[in-house]
């Protein structure tokens, strides 16, 4: 059975809002159904309150839907409770995990990352480089943009400390081998730090046979609150990474000269948390089980192939990728990006342009700007269509200067 796209927008309350709306920019953050903003209002409405210190029933039923997302999470992703730390997003995981490694690289260690990378998972790693004399070494892409295994085993060694690479590229939209960076990485003893935030709402994570250390992805591209992500930590480094943040809530004792921290998750969530970000997170996810991965994935796969076909039956229109998930990197020739969107807005259709906070990789693709149309579960072939006649009238209209 294929996906019902008219009444998943009506799980929508911003297709009501806004009827012609067409969003074709999923990558940069989903929309948000009912359920999730119906979870928000319920926090602030009915609760309101702190968690983990409240000694009232308010507060211990709210620290329950907080602590029960965790486990919608863990479920999410295959991992167990503890390895799930909420955070503020995939920026914010990757960044505490980046700066925990200041203090154990050393000149003469290696971090592994590529041309691929959103800047949120390459400028941390570019920074310890900076600050600790760690050598960044790039992997090698193939010709579709993917990380060319064989050059990945050749340029492994025992000073590779970190390979931090990313799941699916938000330019490049296609799938990486991630368990076997992970095997790779394993044959040095490096640890593998791995950006799911393109992943998490499109293909089933499981960090179990993947087998990585570390993996980071955002509530807001899968149709979770902005604000509020996952840090993945494999429980096997609990007692060797340190917090990355000190007060509320995170400690056992504290004495004048020490602290004894409390046990994962709670010793990497100090302070209070975003905590009807993370409660309404589980709706996200129980949306996304409820449809399942194959039928997104079909969907998804109908739509960026219908797209395409459109896309190539037009002259002035350059492709740059061949997407696994629903995004289409294109240019229309001779056109600034930005002045192409301005088309789009003006029938309020919502795609990106610009750099994608990848310049690596747009720079990889010969451009310093492209645009970008991405789909999800709420997109139709109708949606497609009225994309496909403004990218018509875009390129009639930009022909005639
Ligand atoms: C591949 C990838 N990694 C990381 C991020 C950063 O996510 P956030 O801005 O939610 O922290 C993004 C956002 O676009 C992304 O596409």
């Amino acid at each position: 059975m294929s996906l019902d796209v008219k009444k998943i927008k009506e799980m929508f309350p911003i297709f009501s809002n806004n009827p012609s709306l067409i969003y074709l920019d999923t990558t940069a953050s989903a929309l948000k159904p009912k359920a999730v903003i119906s979870s928000l209002n319920d926090y602030y409405n009915n609760y309101g309150v702190n968690i983990h210190r409240g000694v009232y029933n308010l507060s211990y039923e709210a620290t329950e839907l907080y602590e029960a997302s965790r486990r919608a999470v863990a479920e999410f992703i295959n991992a167990d409770y503890e390895e799930v730390i909420f955070t503020k997003g995939t920026t914010n995981s990757l960044n505490m995990l980046a700066q925990s490694y200041l203090f154990k690289l050393k000149p003469g260690d290696e971090i592994i990352t590529s041309e691929l990378e959103h800047h949120s998972s390459f400028l941390p790693w570019l920074n310890v480089s900076k600050k600790t004399g760690a050598k960044l070494v790039f992997a090698k892409l193939d010709e579709n943009g993917d990380i060319d295994l064989e050059y990945l085993k050749k340029i492994v060694n025992k000073n590779t400390k970190i390979i931090a690479l990313t799941y699916v590229s938000n330019v490049m939209g296609r799938i990486q081998k991630v368990k076997e960076f992970v095997e790779i990485a394993k044959s040095v003893g490096a640890l593998t730090v791995i950006d799911a935030a393109q992943a998490a709402g499109h293909l089933k994570i499981d960090v179990k046979d993947l087998g990585c250390d570390f993996l980071a992805f955002s509530g807001h591209k899968m149709m979770g609150p902005s604000g509020i992500g996952v840090l993945y930590i494999n429980k096997k480094h609990h007692n060797i990474v340190e917090p990355f943040e000190f007060g509320g809530e995170m400690v056992n004792y504290v004495y004048k000269d020490k602290a004894e921290y409390r046990e994962a998750p709670i010793k990497y969530e100090a302070g209070t948390p975003i905590i009807a970000g993370a409660i309404a997170l589980k709706q996200a996810v129980e949306l996304i089980n409820e449809i399942g991965f194959t039928k997104i994935k079909k969907h998804i796969k109908k739509l960026n192939e219908y797209t395409l076909k459109k896309l190539k039956e037009i002259d002035g229109v350059v492709v740059y990728n061949k997407s696994d998930t629903g995004i289409i990197t294109f240019n229309l020739e001779g056109v600034h990006p930005h002045d192409a969107a301005t088309i789009f807005d003006n029938k309020n259709i919502c795609i990106r342009a610009g750099e994608h906070c990848a310049q690596l990789i747009v720079r990889w693709l010969g451009e310093t700007a492209t645009l970008r149309a991405s789909f999800y579960i709420y997109n139709s072939e109708e949606d497609i269509d009225k994309f496909i006649e403004t990218v018509k009238e875009a390129v009639r209209f930009f022909k005639k200067f």
